[in-house]
């Protein structure tokens, strides 16, 4: 059925079984992040590689794959969100090689999937790849009702969708106990040695980092257009990215939705909102203050870091090594560039993130703060230096000297002060009394 609704439309007429992506070797006509039509397709002899355009990419195994392949043993279904351009569709096509598989994002497949749902899951084989879930919410009763004839088949259903789309919150809801959602994120550092500060993580900027300006101007693009225009009423995309922009500028401090809403002329609700779409899109990252009761007043604000530092270094016009190095932004780019591998770590694992800030109202301040494994707290300070000296760990020691003074039960507190990799190589060091400094890499290791 799918394939008859495919090839009765006439803008199909000329492709292939495959190139309509549902055949093995899927592949797909799609637009790219600049918005161009291209086809991305797994190589049926090696799917090993990935064609995307005319250039052939090997493929990345991703960490997320085992938290996968124990959801897809475990659950019917599988609803795996993230960002634009993540590696979603190459993910599973690459793990589902046999698996159907359905781009549920062309016009005319869309509305005749939504006109006969029934029937179009009827003639869908299982396991199946539904890609693009959002734009089809009608099916997704349907592949519940499926779910719940047979409930102990699992791995059934693979699912994509972006989480902004209003209808996929409900979607995810009703499908509790069913279905298991994972979060992609970009490339972690641990998956490839290229990702890095100045271009980030995103697949194709790792693949081609000289055209990393061209490729973030179109991303922003279709994110606004698409991801934002979908998710909130903005008649003015203009008024949104000068919000981005701005949000930018104050990448890694602590939130202040007044200062954002007064230079735009708009209202802190509307802030609000427009941070919640940021949010659930993987845009931004948003760290939370470490709460405890050491008698002193806290800051009760998150941070707010541009997830991708590809991405923020894009927003802030930092486009070479030599303007990120002169650039006021550097620690914090640092820092944000830290915290959002600890959130891969953490997504790629199937846990929700865990990364908390420290601030009180004299001034302490811990850059980060991760709940380590059996009860153990992390304290992590960022230094976007080749070397530390035991000063940039005083403030830590603090912390973990107030933490164990108030605690009642003992508690084990880890100090590492974490650094850019020193030239001649990666090196640990003990640099004060119970304080490791370590590489950045190094440190992820440890993660
Ligand atoms: N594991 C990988 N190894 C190598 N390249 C990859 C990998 N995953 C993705 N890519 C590259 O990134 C591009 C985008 O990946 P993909 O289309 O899978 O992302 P997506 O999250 O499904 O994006 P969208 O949100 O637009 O659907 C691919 O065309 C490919 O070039
Ligand atoms: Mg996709």
């Amino acid at each position: 059925m799918a394939s008859r609704l495919a090839q009765s439309a006439p803008s199909e007429g000329q492709r292939t079984d495959e190139e309509k992506g549902l055949g093995p070797g899927a592949a797909a006509r799609r637009l790219d992040a600049a918005g161009t039509s291209v086809v991305v397709r797994r190589c049926i002899e090696d799917p090993e590689l990935i064609h995307y355009d005319s250039q052939i990419v090997k493929y990345v195994t991703r960490a997320i794959e085992s938290a996968v392949d124990r959801a897809a043993r475990s659950f019917p279904a599988v609803v795996l969100t993230g960002p634009r351009r993540a590696g979603k569709t190459s993910l599973l096509q690459h793990m589902f090689p046999n698996a159907s598989y359905f781009l549920l994002e062309d016009p005319e497949l869309v509305a005749r999937v939504r006109a006969d749902p029934q029937g179009f899951l009827d003639a869908a084989r299982t396991p199946a790849i539904l890609d693009e879930v959002q734009n089809v919410p009608e099916v997704f009763a349907h592949v519940r009702a499926r779910i719940d004839r047979r409930p102990r088949r699992a791995g059934q259903w693979m699912l994509t969708g972006s989480q902004d789309a209003p209808l996929m919150q409900g979607v995810t809801e009703s499908m509790a106990g069913r279905a298991a959602v994972l979060r992609l994120l970009p490339f972690s550092a641990r998956e490839t040695p290229k990702v890095s500060l100045l271009r980030g993580a995103y697949p194709e900027v790792v693949a081609r980092p000289g055209a990393a300006r061209l490729w973030f101007s179109s991303y922003v693009q279709t994110y606004l257009e698409r991801d934002v225009r979908a998710a909130l009423a903005v008649r003015d995309l203009a008024t949104f990215r000068r919000f981005l922009a701005l949000v930018a500028s104050r990448h890694g401090q602590i939130l202040n939705k007044t200062a954002l809403a007064a230079p735009l002329g708009v209202s802190v609700p509307t802030i609000t909102q427009w941070l919640g779409v940021l949010e659930t899109t993987a845009q931004i990252l948003i760290v939370p203050p470490f709460y405890e009761n050491l008698g002193k007043r806290l800051i009760k604000s998150p941070k707010v870091f541009i997830a991708d530092s590809g991405l923020a270094c894009h927003l802030l016009g930092i486009d070479s090594q030599a303007e990120l190095a002169k650039s006021p932004f550097i620690g914090a780019l640092f820092e944000g560039f830290v915290a959002f591998e600890v959130a891969k770590i953490q997504a790629n694992a199937g846990q929700r993130q865990q990364l908390y800030y420290f601030r009180d109202e004299q001034g302490l301040e811990v850059d980060l703060l991760v709940p380590g494994r059996s009860g153990e707290i992390r304290l992590i300070e960022c230094k976007a230096a080749r070397s530390v000296t035991p000063s940039d760990a005083a403030p830590m020691q603090k912390l973990a000297e107030a933490l164990r003074r108030t605690r009642r039960t003992p508690v084990s507190v880890r100090l590492d002060l974490v650094h850019e990799a020193p030239k001649a190589g990666a090196t640990t060091s003990a640099v004060a009394p119970g304080v490791r400094a370590l590489p950045w890499q190094g440190f992820l290791d440890t993660m």
